[in-house]
Protein backbone atom coordinates (compact mmCIF):
# COMPACT_ATOMS: atom_id res chain seq x y z
CA UNK A 1 0.00 0.00 0.00
CA UNK A 2 2.49 2.42 0.89
CA UNK A 3 4.57 2.45 -2.14
CA UNK A 4 1.35 3.33 -3.87
CA UNK A 5 -0.06 6.32 -1.40
CA UNK A 6 0.72 9.76 -1.16
CA UNK A 7 3.38 9.96 2.36
CA UNK A 8 2.77 11.41 5.27
CA UNK A 9 -0.08 13.55 5.00
CA UNK A 10 -1.77 15.42 7.46
CA UNK A 11 -4.67 13.32 8.85
CA UNK A 12 -7.24 16.06 9.71
CA UNK A 13 -7.90 19.49 8.03
CA UNK A 14 -9.74 22.40 9.16
CA UNK A 15 -11.94 23.79 6.63
CA UNK A 16 -13.27 27.20 6.69
CA UNK A 17 -16.20 27.76 5.49
CA UNK A 18 -16.04 31.55 3.17
CA UNK A 19 -19.17 31.10 0.91
CA UNK A 20 -21.45 33.38 2.72
CA UNK A 21 -18.64 35.94 2.34
CA UNK A 22 -16.09 35.47 -0.76
CA UNK A 23 -19.04 33.72 -2.43
CA UNK A 24 -22.15 36.34 -2.19
CA UNK A 25 -19.74 39.27 -2.24
CA UNK A 26 -19.29 38.52 -6.20
CA UNK A 27 -23.13 38.05 -6.71
CA UNK A 28 -24.84 40.75 -8.31
CA UNK A 29 -28.46 40.14 -7.73
CA UNK A 30 -29.18 40.67 -4.05
CA UNK A 31 -29.80 37.88 -1.82
CA UNK A 32 -32.64 38.58 0.63
CA UNK A 33 -31.10 38.90 4.02
CA UNK A 34 -33.75 35.86 5.02
CA UNK A 35 -32.09 33.56 2.31
CA UNK A 36 -28.30 34.49 3.82
CA UNK A 37 -29.11 33.48 7.20
CA UNK A 38 -30.55 30.32 6.29
CA UNK A 39 -27.66 29.22 4.15
CA UNK A 40 -25.59 30.13 7.17
CA UNK A 41 -27.55 28.22 9.85
CA UNK A 42 -27.72 24.93 7.43
CA UNK A 43 -23.64 25.47 7.01
CA UNK A 44 -23.74 25.39 11.08
CA UNK A 45 -25.47 22.41 10.85
CA UNK A 46 -23.04 20.43 8.50
CA UNK A 47 -20.24 20.05 10.93
CA UNK A 48 -18.48 23.10 9.66
CA UNK A 49 -16.03 24.39 12.54
CA UNK A 50 -15.31 28.18 10.94
CA UNK A 51 -17.76 30.09 8.86
CA UNK A 52 -16.95 32.97 7.40
CA UNK A 53 -20.65 34.56 7.59
CA UNK A 54 -20.40 38.43 6.60
CA UNK A 55 -18.15 41.73 5.90
CA UNK A 56 -18.20 44.48 7.86
CA UNK A 57 -17.24 46.63 4.81
CA UNK A 58 -18.31 50.15 3.43
CA UNK A 59 -21.80 49.43 2.29
CA UNK A 60 -20.31 51.60 -0.96
CA UNK A 61 -17.59 49.26 -1.59
CA UNK A 62 -19.61 46.20 -0.87
CA UNK A 63 -23.23 46.51 -1.51
CA UNK A 64 -24.55 42.65 -1.44
CA UNK A 65 -23.22 42.87 2.44
CA UNK A 66 -25.01 45.69 3.20
CA UNK A 67 -27.00 43.29 5.81
CA UNK A 68 -23.90 42.53 7.89
CA UNK A 69 -25.30 43.48 11.23
CA UNK A 70 -28.40 42.24 10.60
CA UNK A 71 -27.21 38.52 9.37
CA UNK A 72 -24.73 38.67 11.98
CA UNK A 73 -27.20 39.25 14.45
CA UNK A 74 -29.38 36.63 13.53
CA UNK A 75 -27.51 33.22 12.49
CA UNK A 76 -27.66 30.70 15.12
CA UNK A 77 -24.30 30.58 16.93
CA UNK A 78 -23.94 26.66 17.24
CA UNK A 79 -21.34 25.54 19.92
CA UNK A 80 -17.84 25.08 18.98
CA UNK A 81 -18.58 26.78 15.62
CA UNK A 82 -15.84 30.29 14.67
CA UNK A 83 -18.48 32.72 13.06
CA UNK A 84 -15.46 34.92 11.27
CA UNK A 85 -16.10 38.47 9.60
CA UNK A 86 -14.15 40.59 7.47
CA UNK A 87 -12.89 43.76 9.17
CA UNK A 88 -11.31 46.87 7.21
CA UNK A 89 -10.34 49.32 9.64
CA UNK A 90 -11.45 50.52 13.15
CA UNK A 91 -15.14 51.60 11.63
CA UNK A 92 -15.46 47.73 10.86
CA UNK A 93 -14.17 46.68 14.19
CA UNK A 94 -16.75 49.15 16.01
CA UNK A 95 -19.49 47.45 14.09
CA UNK A 96 -18.40 44.12 14.91
CA UNK A 97 -17.94 44.29 18.31
CA UNK A 98 -21.65 45.88 18.62
CA UNK A 99 -23.26 43.15 16.88
CA UNK A 100 -21.44 40.42 19.47
CA UNK A 101 -18.36 39.26 16.79
CA UNK A 102 -16.10 37.04 18.52
CA UNK A 103 -13.36 36.53 15.21
CA UNK A 104 -12.25 38.83 13.38
CA UNK A 105 -10.19 38.51 9.12
CA UNK A 106 -8.09 41.84 8.47
CA UNK A 107 -7.37 41.89 4.54
CA UNK A 108 -4.42 43.16 2.41
CA UNK A 109 -2.53 42.23 -0.26
CA UNK A 110 1.15 41.50 -2.13
CA UNK A 111 0.96 43.63 -4.37
CA UNK A 112 0.60 47.52 -4.51
CA UNK A 113 -1.99 47.83 -6.79
CA UNK A 114 -4.89 45.30 -6.07
CA UNK A 115 -4.29 46.66 -2.48
CA UNK A 116 -5.15 50.23 -3.03
CA UNK A 117 -7.91 49.43 -5.11
CA UNK A 118 -9.62 46.58 -2.52
CA UNK A 119 -9.46 48.87 0.24
CA UNK A 120 -7.87 52.04 -0.99
CA UNK A 121 -4.79 51.95 0.94
CA UNK A 122 -1.10 51.70 0.29
CA UNK A 123 -0.13 47.76 1.82
CA UNK A 124 2.04 49.81 4.41
CA UNK A 125 -0.83 51.75 5.42
CA UNK A 126 -2.91 48.80 5.55
CA UNK A 127 -0.64 47.32 7.98
CA UNK A 128 -0.54 50.21 10.07
CA UNK A 129 -4.25 49.80 10.22
CA UNK A 130 -4.44 46.40 10.93
CA UNK A 131 -2.26 47.25 13.71
CA UNK A 132 -4.74 49.25 15.67
CA UNK A 133 -7.48 46.68 14.53
CA UNK A 134 -5.76 43.96 15.80
CA UNK A 135 -4.62 45.03 19.22
CA UNK A 136 -8.35 46.24 20.35
CA UNK A 137 -9.39 42.78 18.58
CA UNK A 138 -6.86 40.88 21.16
CA UNK A 139 -8.22 43.11 24.04
CA UNK A 140 -11.60 42.21 23.34
CA UNK A 141 -10.27 38.77 23.20
CA UNK A 142 -10.80 38.24 19.74
CA UNK A 143 -9.44 35.13 17.59
CA UNK A 144 -7.83 37.28 14.07
CA UNK A 145 -7.03 35.71 11.02
CA UNK A 146 -5.20 37.85 8.23
CA UNK A 147 -5.73 37.54 4.78
CA UNK A 148 -2.56 37.90 1.97
CA UNK A 149 -4.33 38.48 -1.54
CA UNK A 150 -2.43 38.16 -5.02
CA UNK A 151 0.24 35.65 -3.29
CA UNK A 152 0.46 33.79 -6.45
CA UNK A 153 -0.23 36.65 -9.35
CA UNK A 154 -1.90 40.36 -9.12
CA UNK A 155 -5.02 41.00 -11.88
CA UNK A 156 -2.99 44.85 -12.21
CA UNK A 157 1.03 43.80 -11.69
CA UNK A 158 0.91 40.47 -12.92
CA UNK A 159 3.89 37.93 -11.29
CA UNK A 160 4.28 38.65 -7.40
CA UNK A 161 7.66 37.85 -5.71
CA UNK A 162 7.60 35.29 -3.07
CA UNK A 163 9.23 37.61 -0.68
CA UNK A 164 6.79 40.38 -1.06
CA UNK A 165 4.42 37.45 0.29
CA UNK A 166 6.67 36.52 3.52
CA UNK A 167 7.37 39.90 4.14
CA UNK A 168 3.38 40.45 4.50
CA UNK A 169 3.28 37.62 6.54
CA UNK A 170 5.43 38.30 9.14
CA UNK A 171 4.39 41.64 9.56
CA UNK A 172 0.73 40.29 10.14
CA UNK A 173 2.28 37.36 12.40
CA UNK A 174 4.70 40.25 13.91
CA UNK A 175 1.16 42.15 15.05
CA UNK A 176 -0.33 39.32 16.27
CA UNK A 177 -2.94 37.28 14.14
CA UNK A 178 -3.61 33.82 15.13
CA UNK A 179 -3.78 32.55 11.28
CA UNK A 180 -2.57 33.78 8.20
CA UNK A 181 -4.76 32.92 4.95
CA UNK A 182 -2.59 32.76 1.80
CA UNK A 183 -4.58 33.86 -1.19
CA UNK A 184 -4.61 32.76 -5.21
CA UNK A 185 -7.09 35.79 -6.04
CA UNK A 186 -7.02 35.15 -9.61
CA UNK A 187 -6.35 31.37 -9.65
CA UNK A 188 -3.62 31.28 -11.19
CA UNK A 189 -1.32 28.88 -8.72
CA UNK A 190 -0.09 25.90 -9.59
CA UNK A 191 1.44 23.17 -7.01
CA UNK A 192 4.67 23.75 -7.59
CA UNK A 193 4.47 27.84 -6.48
CA UNK A 194 2.49 26.82 -3.62
CA UNK A 195 5.66 24.07 -3.12
CA UNK A 196 7.95 27.26 -3.54
CA UNK A 197 5.49 29.57 -1.01
CA UNK A 198 4.61 27.05 1.23
CA UNK A 199 8.89 26.37 2.25
CA UNK A 200 9.00 29.90 2.12
CA UNK A 201 6.96 30.92 5.01
CA UNK A 202 7.53 27.84 7.01
CA UNK A 203 11.14 29.03 7.60
CA UNK A 204 9.38 31.98 9.19
CA UNK A 205 6.30 30.76 11.30
CA UNK A 206 4.47 27.76 11.94
CA UNK A 207 2.51 25.60 9.77
CA UNK A 208 -0.02 25.47 12.01
CA UNK A 209 -0.90 29.53 11.68
CA UNK A 210 -1.02 28.71 7.86
CA UNK A 211 -4.25 28.37 5.58
CA UNK A 212 -4.52 28.31 2.23
CA UNK A 213 -7.04 29.86 0.09
CA UNK A 214 -7.42 28.95 -3.73
CA UNK A 215 -10.00 30.31 -6.41
CA UNK A 216 -10.46 27.58 -8.73
CA UNK A 217 -10.44 30.33 -12.29
CA UNK A 218 -8.05 27.78 -14.42
CA UNK A 219 -8.81 24.55 -12.77
CA UNK A 220 -5.76 23.98 -10.50
CA UNK A 221 -7.18 24.34 -6.81
CA UNK A 222 -7.36 20.87 -5.71
CA UNK A 223 -3.62 19.98 -7.20
CA UNK A 224 -3.10 22.83 -5.64
CA UNK A 225 -4.28 21.34 -2.06
CA UNK A 226 -2.89 18.35 -2.60
CA UNK A 227 0.72 20.29 -3.07
CA UNK A 228 -0.51 22.14 0.21
CA UNK A 229 -0.96 19.03 2.31
CA UNK A 230 2.14 17.47 1.04
CA UNK A 231 3.66 20.61 2.88
CA UNK A 232 1.61 19.86 6.16
CA UNK A 233 -0.39 22.79 5.83
CA UNK A 234 -3.76 21.96 7.29
CA UNK A 235 -6.24 24.59 6.61
CA UNK A 236 -8.33 25.34 3.51
CA UNK A 237 -10.72 28.03 2.78
CA UNK A 238 -13.63 26.82 0.26
CA UNK A 239 -16.81 27.67 -0.67
CA UNK A 240 -20.07 25.99 -0.18
CA UNK A 241 -21.40 24.91 -4.33
CA UNK A 242 -17.63 27.18 -5.74
CA UNK A 243 -19.53 30.08 -5.18
CA UNK A 244 -17.18 32.90 -4.98
CA UNK A 245 -14.48 35.64 -6.43
CA UNK A 246 -13.78 39.01 -5.85
CA UNK A 247 -15.06 42.39 -7.22
CA UNK A 248 -11.67 43.95 -7.30
CA UNK A 249 -10.01 41.00 -8.94
CA UNK A 250 -11.28 41.25 -12.70
CA UNK A 251 -11.96 37.36 -13.65
CA UNK A 252 -11.67 35.77 -10.59
CA UNK A 253 -14.17 33.20 -10.41
CA UNK A 254 -15.33 31.27 -7.37
CA UNK A 255 -13.24 29.68 -4.74
CA UNK A 256 -11.94 26.07 -4.63
CA UNK A 257 -16.14 23.96 -4.14
CA UNK A 258 -16.53 22.70 -0.38
CA UNK A 259 -18.32 19.58 -1.73
CA UNK A 260 -15.11 19.06 -4.15
CA UNK A 261 -12.63 19.61 -1.61
CA UNK A 262 -14.44 17.13 1.06
CA UNK A 263 -14.56 14.71 -1.73
CA UNK A 264 -11.15 14.94 -2.00
CA UNK A 265 -10.14 15.05 1.38
CA UNK A 266 -12.41 12.08 2.85
CA UNK A 267 -11.51 10.03 -0.30
CA UNK A 268 -8.19 10.33 0.42
CA UNK A 269 -8.61 9.23 4.41
CA UNK A 270 -8.58 13.07 5.56
CA UNK A 271 -11.07 13.67 8.18
CA UNK A 272 -12.56 17.10 8.27
CA UNK A 273 -15.78 16.62 10.34
CA UNK A 274 -17.50 18.11 8.00
CA UNK A 275 -20.66 16.39 6.43
CA UNK A 276 -20.58 16.36 2.66
CA UNK A 277 -24.28 15.93 2.28
CA UNK A 278 -25.32 18.54 4.75
CA UNK A 279 -23.18 21.51 2.71
CA UNK A 280 -24.78 20.15 -0.32
CA UNK A 281 -28.17 20.85 1.05
CA UNK A 282 -27.16 23.96 1.78
CA UNK A 283 -25.88 24.90 -1.29
CA UNK A 284 -28.92 23.30 -3.40
CA UNK A 285 -30.95 25.58 -0.53
CA UNK A 286 -29.16 29.01 -1.53
CA UNK A 287 -29.00 28.02 -5.41
CA UNK A 288 -33.31 28.43 -5.22
CA UNK A 289 -31.85 32.40 -4.86
CA UNK A 290 -29.44 32.79 -7.29
CA UNK A 291 -29.18 34.01 -10.87
CA UNK A 292 -26.97 31.01 -11.75
CA UNK A 293 -25.95 27.56 -12.06
CA UNK A 294 -23.28 26.33 -9.20
CA UNK A 295 -20.16 25.50 -9.83
CA UNK A 296 -18.86 22.72 -8.38
CA UNK A 297 -18.43 19.38 -9.68
CA UNK A 298 -19.20 17.44 -6.45
CA UNK A 299 -22.68 19.20 -6.20
CA UNK A 300 -23.40 18.50 -9.55
CA UNK A 301 -22.49 14.98 -9.73
CA UNK A 302 -25.02 14.55 -6.49
CA UNK A 303 -28.12 16.63 -7.88
CA UNK A 304 -27.39 14.43 -11.46
CA UNK A 305 -27.66 11.23 -9.57
CA UNK A 306 -30.38 12.66 -7.54
CA UNK A 307 -29.66 11.33 -3.99
CA UNK A 308 -31.35 13.35 -1.23
P1 LIG B 1 -12.36 54.57 1.57
O1 LIG B 1 -13.34 55.15 0.61
O2 LIG B 1 -10.93 54.84 1.36
O3 LIG B 1 -12.67 54.89 3.10
O4 LIG B 1 -12.62 53.00 1.61
P2 LIG B 1 -13.32 56.07 3.84
O5 LIG B 1 -12.84 55.93 5.26
O6 LIG B 1 -13.09 57.34 3.10
O7 LIG B 1 -14.86 55.70 3.82
C1 LIG B 1 -15.69 55.81 2.68
C2 LIG B 1 -17.13 55.64 3.12
O8 LIG B 1 -17.32 54.32 3.65
C3 LIG B 1 -17.53 56.58 4.27
O9 LIG B 1 -18.93 56.79 4.14
C4 LIG B 1 -17.26 55.75 5.50
O10 LIG B 1 -18.04 56.13 6.59
C5 LIG B 1 -17.68 54.38 5.03
P3 LIG B 1 -19.50 58.17 3.54
O11 LIG B 1 -18.96 59.22 4.45
O12 LIG B 1 -18.96 58.26 2.14
O13 LIG B 1 -20.97 57.98 3.61
N1 LIG B 1 -16.96 53.30 5.71
C6 LIG B 1 -17.57 52.24 6.26
N2 LIG B 1 -18.86 51.91 6.38
C7 LIG B 1 -19.14 50.75 7.00
N3 LIG B 1 -18.20 49.92 7.51
C8 LIG B 1 -16.90 50.23 7.41
C9 LIG B 1 -16.55 51.44 6.78
N4 LIG B 1 -15.36 52.04 6.52
C10 LIG B 1 -15.63 53.18 5.87
N5 LIG B 1 -15.97 49.42 7.91
C11 LIG B 1 -12.53 50.88 2.73
C12 LIG B 1 -11.79 52.14 2.36
C13 LIG B 1 -11.52 49.91 3.31
C14 LIG B 1 -13.58 51.21 3.78
C15 LIG B 1 -13.24 50.31 1.46
O14 LIG B 1 -12.35 50.28 0.40
C16 LIG B 1 -13.78 48.92 1.68
O15 LIG B 1 -14.71 48.75 2.46
N6 LIG B 1 -13.24 47.91 0.99
C17 LIG B 1 -13.66 46.54 1.12
C18 LIG B 1 -13.41 45.81 -0.15
C19 LIG B 1 -13.77 44.35 0.00
O16 LIG B 1 -14.54 43.96 0.87
N7 LIG B 1 -13.21 43.51 -0.91
C20 LIG B 1 -13.49 42.12 -0.92
C21 LIG B 1 -12.88 41.37 0.22
S1 LIG B 1 -11.16 40.97 -0.02
C22 LIG B 1 -11.19 39.47 -0.91
O17 LIG B 1 -12.22 39.08 -1.40
C23 LIG B 1 -9.93 38.66 -1.00
C24 LIG B 1 -9.94 37.42 -0.08
O18 LIG B 1 -11.03 36.57 -0.35
C25 LIG B 1 -8.64 36.64 -0.25
C26 LIG B 1 -8.31 36.35 -1.72
O19 LIG B 1 -9.12 35.73 -2.43
O20 LIG B 1 -7.23 36.78 -2.13
C27 LIG B 1 -10.03 37.83 1.40
MG1 LIG C 1 -11.10 35.13 -1.99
Amino acid sequence: MSALSLSNLPSRVKIVEVGPRDGLQNEKAQIPTADKIRYIDMLSDAGLPVIEATSFVSPKAIPQLADADEVFRSIRKRDGVTYLVLVPNERGLDRAIGAGVRAIAVFTAASQTFTKRNINMTIEESLSVFRGVVRRARAEGMWIRGYISTCFGCPYEGEVKGDDVAAVAEALAEMGTDEISIGDTIGVATPNQVVEIAALLQERMPVERLAMHFHDTRGTALANIVAALQMQIAIFDSSSGGLGGCPYAPGASGNVATEDVLYLLHGMGIETGVDLEKVRLASRTLAGALDHELTSKTFRALEAAGSG
